[in-house]
């Protein structure tokens, strides 16, 4: 027996002794968790010492993502993927839209680092393009980037003959500062609590888009308050969607269907949030 083949079963042995100790184990793995996590990480450390705002973490989808959206909106209404794509690039050329969030932004100093980036109030945008909704309430204004958003497909569907209106709920009464000029007048945001203003409503709703208090508890009474008032074909976007199933219970209780979509941020530590989408038919058609 040669020298080789008598040490070398030892030699292995001692190996993968060496390599099963604790602190050997955990840097391997370590090394298989690190190329997932540390870009992240970057980002975030980056992000701390910016100066934007610090709710809505504002980012582009990244191009698949923004992809697998527009082919979920044409899952929804039976329309063509790039009648959807087209929708999706619309907001994009919309130099008004961009012009007006980047001035208001331009001028708070707390807010002098914040990317102008729609996330997924983009696939809002082109649903109500597509659907063309006759009633949209939007629970949770915030600055009033999804007001922005949602009335400017509001302002091009009266254009195409189609008009709606806007209606968004916020309980602090220096919300929507970007719900200003051209995008006011497509509708109003009413102030107080969402579950009382909701109560208030006469007029059938065919678009809702709840995004107002995030606990679970309050996101389902929004649901049952609405509840009377869904037109016979209509549509409920979940912004909390990614945290909890209210909106897919609700959905499975009262025939509705439900699907979701799980946000890919570009360039941005948050990993995303999500659009719970509830409907009365699929494909939906708002008559
Ligand atoms: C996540 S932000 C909304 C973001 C906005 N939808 C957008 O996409 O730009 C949540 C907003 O809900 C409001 N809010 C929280 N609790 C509320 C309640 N009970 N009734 C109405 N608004 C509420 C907050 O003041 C905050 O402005």
């Amino acid at each position: 027996m040669s020298f080789d083949s008598r040490f070398r079963p030892l030699a292995r042995r001692a190996y993968q002794k060496w390599e099963a100790l604790p602190i050997n184990h955990k840097r391997a793995r370590r090394k298989i968790v690190d190329p997932y996590l540390q870009p992240r990480q970057r980002l975030a450390r980056d992000w701390i010492g910016q100066h934007t705002e610090s709710d809505n973490f504002y980012y582009d989808l990244t191009p698949d993502n923004l992809q697998e959206l527009g082919s979920l909106i044409a899952a929804i209404s039976g329309a063509s993927p790039a009648l959807i794509d087209e929708y999706l690039e619309e907001i994009h050329t919309d130099s008004h839209l961009r012009e007006h969030l980047a001035h208001t932004w331009a001028v708070n100093p707390k807010m002098r680092d914040a990317k102008l980036a729609y996330g997924r109030r983009i696939g809002w945008y082109a649903l109500v393009r597509i659907l063309k909704p006759k009633m949209i309430v939007e629970t949770g204004v915030h600055h009033g980037v999804g007001a922005c958003v949602l009335t400017s497909a509001l302002i091009r569907n009266r254009v195409d003959g189609s008009p709606g209106r806007y209606l968004g709920t916020d309980i602090d009464p220096g919300a929507g500062v970007l719900f200003t000029g051209r995008y006011a007048q497509e509708g109003e945001i009413a102030y107080g609590d969402s579950i009382t203003t909701l109560s208030k409503i006469s007029t059938p709703i065919d678009f809702f888009i709840n995004d107002s208090d995030h606990s679970a508890e309050y996101e389902s009474r929004e649901y049952e308050t609405i509840l009377p008032l869904l037109a016979r074909s209509s549509i409920i976007l979940g912004d909390n969607s990614h945290t909890n199933t209210k909106l897919n219970d609700f959905s499975r209780q009262h025939g509705r269907s439900y699907l979701f979509f799980g946000e890919v941020p570009a360039n941005h530590w948050y990993p995303g949030a999500g659009i719970g989408v509830s409907l009365s038919t699929i494909p939906l058609t708002l008559a």
